[in-house]
């Protein structure tokens, strides 16, 4: 049977996708499909207003420039992936399409030089988070080698005043940092061998996004946060958005994990936002409890799909706080 000229038009055109690494000049379209991706799927009035003023290409280009991809059509970009790296653990996302050109296998060329750079990077752990009522998304990401293991909640609750201080890896002198980045290293070592948050820090410092929170302890460093705030970065306006935090496992982490939280709602305070945002898998239940009990509310439930069996720190005993959107 032959295709309608409509059908021919599209599987011409799609056939005519390179995937590449993406460029600075990239930034402006590759957001735009990013916002209109999302904001169609999850059926926004407008669009090309999801996420309002917090942003993932271009805070996510610049500290990574080497971890993103371009998917192009005809000069124009039409979708892209980005690839986050904590040392021994690596994600990606937002995988994004234009959406006139789904269901043509561009999310899948796109994934293809994503997970030879897991390779590249050798990860022992490797995962994503996606929107689990969505068998598109679970299909998808299953023909990739990746299966559901718990539900994420994105969460916030609001920031409770007071004068509270709290200690951060931007105040701290040069020659001090290092040692901050090594101890930083032994708290998430302890949630999972080689997890390291040391690139994601120092990003966050130099790029300006935020802050780390380091939360001192009797016997060294009891754990850290990494806290995006305000505009262009992924918390937005108003907004503290722990992108990851942790305690150190084993005895008495549910009390670090308890100070830890007062260290952000601290932060948020301090920095004057309203808003205090963060992840929580299921999967590490005690921490989604602790979490609960403090107020805070899911606003976006999706789930963490892993390859392979294992399903990294998302489990009891692990006080971490992450989504991997
Ligand atoms: C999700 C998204 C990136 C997919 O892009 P895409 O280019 O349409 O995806 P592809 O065409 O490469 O792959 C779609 C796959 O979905 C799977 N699929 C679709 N419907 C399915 C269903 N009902 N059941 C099972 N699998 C299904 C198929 O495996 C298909 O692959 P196939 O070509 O082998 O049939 C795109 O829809 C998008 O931008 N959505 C909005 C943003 C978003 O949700 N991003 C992902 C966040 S994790």
């Amino acid at each position: 049977m032959l295709a309608s000229s409509e059908e021919q038009a599209v599987a011409d055109a799609t056939g005519g996708v390179s995937v590449r690494p993406m460029r600075e000049d990239d930034l402006e379209a590759a957001d735009r499909v990013m916002r209109v991706a999302f904001g169609t799927f999850l059926g926004l009035p407008t669009p090309e207003e999801f996420m309002g003023d917090a942003a993932y290409i271009r805070s996510r280009f610049a500290a990574d420039p080497e971890a993103a991809f371009t998917a192009e059509l005809d000069g124009e970009v039409v979708g892209s992936n980005m690839a986050t790296h904590w040392g021994s653990v690596a994600f990606f996302g937002p995988l994004t399409v234009r959406p006139d050109l789904w269901d043509r296998g561009i999310a899948g060329r796109l994934l293809e030089p994503t997970l030879e750079l897991f390779e590249r990077w050798g990860v022992r752990h490797s995962c994503l988070f996606t929107f689990a009522h969505s068998p598109k998304h679970t299909g998808l990401y299953q023909k990739f080698g990746f299966w559901p293991g718990a539900l994420t909640a994105v969460m916030t609750k609001p920031v409770e005043a007071g004068e509270r201080t709290v200690a951060t890896y931007s105040e701290l002198p040069q020659g001090e940092r290092s040692g901050a980045i090594d101890a930083c290293a032994a708290v998430t070592e302890s949630v999972y061998g080689g997890l390291n948050l040391a690139h994601e820090i120092e990003a966050t410092d130099r790029l300006g996004f935020g802050e780390t929170v380091l939360l001192a302890g009797a016997d060294g460093l009891d754990g850290l946060a990494v806290c995006h705030l305000g505009p262009g970065t992924e918390a937005g306006s108003d907004t503290c958005f722990v992108k990851f935090g942790a305690v150190r496992s084993g005895d008495g982490a549910g009390e670090r994990f308890e100070r830890l939280l007062d260290a952000c709602d601290a932060l948020s305070a301090d920095r004057g936002a309203s808003r205090l945002t963060a992840g929580a898998n299921m999967g590490r239940r005690e921490a989604f409890k602790a979490m609960v009990a403090r107020g805070f509310r899911t606003d976006l439930q999706g789930v963490a799909l892993h390859s392979g069996d294992d399903t990294g720190y998302n489990r009891p005993g692990r006080y971490v706080i992450d989504d991997w959107r």
